[in-house]
């Protein structure tokens, strides 16, 4: 599970689920108007109950089934109303109700709860076992030290033999922060730190582990780091650690920690700034049969400085590096200059060593001030986990999966600030983010990431509800190569029942290649179609000089599209490729014709689309009759196949080709009319004209030709036709001088049908039409689109 620094920036997301909402990915959801700030969240040892911290109310919900979160019982737990007009006095009122910030199991049977309480913590026993019909409050107690009085300051609480641990600031203003331990019992007094020497700077606290083996709990929080006095308020990370045995010393550090000590963890690449504000932190706990030593913890960080403001990095520490860190040296505090200095010095005690308690006061004041370790905790396999530059995660979960071939992975599961969880795999040559999902819209001030594995389920709690998912949907996947391509450690293919189904145990029937994703070696099967070639395609009907645009679907993000042409090349100078993979190009001669697009992806291609663009049937086809039948049986077909926006997932099957008979310049009698929703055709529907840049003639285009002349011959009419008429009206105007008036004018504009209106109407003009002229005093109106005389296309007394 490392990852060299060269390629730890894949940061693409393989597949980008839809939306919430949309039907391909349905989200269980838990929200309703009167329960907010869900943000506290506490799994039941069964998975099957999850305990809900909200506002002025705890709750339990039933997540035991796949559809649906259901509430089972609720306790209302808020703040009088003399407590709240107090409390709006000197804070905002939004900030006043009891927002739970702490929800521990004591015991089988009860639950322990801290909340803000109108800025004046308040905890409470609350029964909450199967048999009990309801969660119940029992006593409520002053909560100062174990829960924030600020429902926006961090804090963090484990509870440990019914004891509670926190860490958390314990005044109004935050100025005082404190670890801590509560419900002791018998001898078992409570413990904080010694506040005199500033064993914490102000610290932002994020987490807190337990770890059985050493019988330590693992702090974790950012706080400034006082030994770079050079750096004003330079932001430091740090775990600290405490054991659980810990009693206090008798006289020297009577009720306060004996075994404090913490060191700076380094998220930081060579010759770069370091990742220094820790986000989350998650333990992935040995594997099994192996040390405790090789628990790792992932981190999240981001950065103090605005040059990587919106990046984020996940870095992991292992525990026998922290041990080693905290064995070690420790920084010195000159206590006149309040400089740390690492100078080497006689040792009278091991800080941090469990089981001081019946030391030595000379021990015990050694242990008080020496509490910084010298040296920092790096990352585990000497880099950082993953960069995101364009994601900024705030929380992660971790899991071991065991894939198809027994081989473990690590998979994370990232939060974003903006509502985006990525799914991601660590990989030996580096991380590999197998999907996205959105699971809330718009951003929250706090958020919060469980994980069931027992359940194979993750939660997302945000102030508006509790969101849930699996932790893989493998019938997603609904091809081999789809399978294959995801690199899902949860999801491989089975041949038998052909679907994609999730691993479990050893089955080595099952088709899954994580590393590799290698599709034509995993998916060896007569089922599968690994290369659609030929087939007439979609048919994309278009005029000559029009701007054709041609969509190619993607398989996921991470492929690549190709377009391909058989027997010719696509250049660079008739043909634009898109941003989007499409494709564009104006239509002439050259380039009518079938076009195959390719989705290619880890050295996997397969066929997308195939397209047959033609031109569109022209008032001079020889065969007009059949070829317009043809395009207007096609038109449901593409109404029917235009798919949707967004990436979508096809199989192999789906892109053969429907078997319309239709041959390359001949429209055959017989198109086909399937619609198959997964045929990725998607007629080009908008043909713009092609109106900037100079339309590509055609050098060869007889089509093209017959037009010019017609058009040139027509032209030339119009203009004999008017000097006809300038004629013929000189002439009339001479005769009616001579001769009575007569009433054959009206008569001869009637006569202009139909043929003439046929003409005007611009459809159809025959160049071989008999000379007629027209007559009359209104001919000039009709007079262009009027009729010819002379097959040569002249008037026999009009020399050109
Ligand atoms: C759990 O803790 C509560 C509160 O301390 C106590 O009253 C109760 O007896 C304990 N239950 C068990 C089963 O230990
Ligand atoms: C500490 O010392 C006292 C007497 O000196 C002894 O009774 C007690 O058991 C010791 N505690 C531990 C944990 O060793
Ligand atoms: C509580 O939720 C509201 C939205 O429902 C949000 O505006 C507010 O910031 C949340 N408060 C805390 C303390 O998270
Ligand atoms: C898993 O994916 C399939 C196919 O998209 C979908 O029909 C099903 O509802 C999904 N199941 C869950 C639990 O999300």
């Amino acid at each position: 599970a490392s990852a060299g620094p060269d390629t730890m920036r894949s940061h693409a997301c393989r597949l980008v689920r839809p939306p919430p909402g949309s039907p391909g990915r349905p989200l269980v959801h838990f929200g309703s108007p009167d329960v907010t700030n869900t943000t506290t969240l506490l799994l039941s040892g069964d998975g099957d109950t999850l305990y809900v911290g909200a506002r002025d109310s705890v709750l339990a919900l039933d997540v035991s089934r796949d559809d649906a979160i259901s509430l089972t019982h609720r306790l209302d737990w808020s703040p009088s109303e003399k407590d709240l007009e107090q409390c709006g006095l000197v804070s905002f009122q939004a900030d006043c109700p009891n927002f739970i910030r702490v929800l521990q199991f004591l015991n089988s049977s009860h639950l322990y709860a801290c909340g803000t309480f109108a800025f004046s913590p308040r905890c409470s026993y609350i029964v909450c076992s199967t048999d009990s019909t309801t969660l119940m409050s029992l006593k409520s107690e002053e909560g100062r030290g174990r829960c924030p009085y600020d429902p926006y300051q961090r804090n963090t609480a484990i509870t440990v033999d019914g004891e509670l641990y926190t860490g958390t600031v314990a005044d109004y203003r935050g100025n005082r922060p404190v670890i801590s331990r509560h419900l002791g019992e018998g001898s078992r007094v409570d413990l904080k730190l010694d506040d005199s020497l500033g064993w914490l700077e102000d610290p932002t606290f994020i987490g807190s582990t337990f770890i059985p083996d050493e019988e330590k709990i693992y702090f974790f929080f950012s706080e400034v780091g006082r030994e770079y006095d050079f750096i004003e308020k330079f932001i430091v990370s740090r775990v600290s650690q405490i054991c659980t045995s810990d009693v206090g010393g008798q006289r020297t550090l009577q009720k306060r920690w004996t075994t404090f000590a913490k060191a700076q963890l380094l998220c930081q690449a060579d010759g770069e700034l370091p990742y220094n504000l820790i986000q989350d932190i998650d333990n992935l706990p040995p594997a099994e049969g192996a040390a405790a030593d090789d628990t790792l913890f992932y981190g999240v960080f981001t950065s103090q400085w605005s040059v990587n403001s919106g990046r984020s990095a996940v870095c992991s520490f292992s525990l026998a590096d922290i041990r080693a860190v905290f064995s070690g040296n420790y920084k010195v505090l000159n206590r006149d200059s309040l400089q740390w200095s690492t100078r080497v010095q006689e040792k009278v005690a091991n800080p941090g060593e469990c089981g001081l308690h019946n030391a030595s006061d000379n021990a015990l004041r050694f242990v008080k001030e020496n509490f910084l370790a010298d040296d920092s905790v790096r990352p585990a396999a000497r880099g950082l986990t993953l960069v995101s530059t364009e994601q900024n995660y705030s929380k992660v979960v971790v899991q071991r999966v065991q894939a198809a071939n027994l081989r473990l992975y690590t998979v994370l599961f990232l939060l974003s600030d903006s509502g985006f969880l990525h799914k991601t795999v660590l990989l030996q040559d580096g991380v590999h983010i197998i999907e996205e999902v959105q699971v809330f819209e718009s951003p929250q001030p706090t958020s919060s990431l469980k994980l069931s594995v027992p359940k194979a389920t993750v939660y997302v709690g945000t102030s508006d509800g509790v969101v849930k998912l699996p932790t893989a949907n493998c019938s997603f996947y609904w091809t081999c190569a789809q399978c294959v391509l995801a690199r899902d450690p949860f999801c491989a293919w089975d041949p038998a029942g052909r679907e994609c189904v999730r691993v479990s145990g050893v089955q080595t029937a099952l088709r899954q290649d994580v590393d590799g994703g290698n599709v034509e070696e995993a998916c060896l099967s007569a089922s599968l179609t690994l290369r659609t070639r030929s087939g007439p395609g979609e048919l994309v009907s278009v005029s000559l000089n029009e701007v054709v645009r041609l969509h190619c679907p993607a398989m996921s993000r991470l492929s690549r599209q190709l377009w391909e042409r058989p027997n010719s090349r696509l250049s660079a100078d008739l043909y634009l490729r898109l941003e989007d993979g499409g494709l564009m190009f104006v239509a002439t001669p050259a380039t009518l014709g079938h076009y195959l697009c390719r989705s290619a992806e880890n050295g996997y291609q397969q066929t997308m689309a195939i397209y047959l663009v033609r031109q569109k049937s022209s008032p001079v086809a020889q065969t007009p009759t059949s070829f317009s039948w043809f395009t207007r049986r096609l038109v449901p077909t593409q109404t029917v196949a235009e798919p949707g926006p967004g990436p979508r997932l096809l199989s192999s099957e789906g892109v053969v080709p429907h078997q319309a008979d239709v041959k390359q310049g001949h429209a055959g009698p017989t198109p086909s009319t399937r619609g198959n929703q997964g045929t990725p055709r998607q007629p080009q529907r908008n043909l713009s004209l092609w109106t900037d840049g100079e339309p590509l003639l055609a050098p060869r285009g007889p089509c093209y030709l017959k037009e010019l002349v017609v058009v040139s011959v027509l032209l030339v009419l119009c203009f004999s036709v008017l000097v006809t008429l300038v004629l013929y009206v000189v002439r009339l105007r001479v005769r009616t001088r001579t001769a009575p008036l007569g009433g054959s004018a009206g008569r001869d504009t009637d006569r202009r049908t139909p043929v003439d209106q046929e003409a005007l109407s611009g459809n159809k003009v025959s160049s071989r039409r008999n000379g007629q002229v027209v007559h009359g005093a209104h001919g000039r109106e009709s007079a262009c689109n009027g009729t010819l005389s002379g097959s040569n296309g002249h008037l026999p007394n009009i020399p050109i």
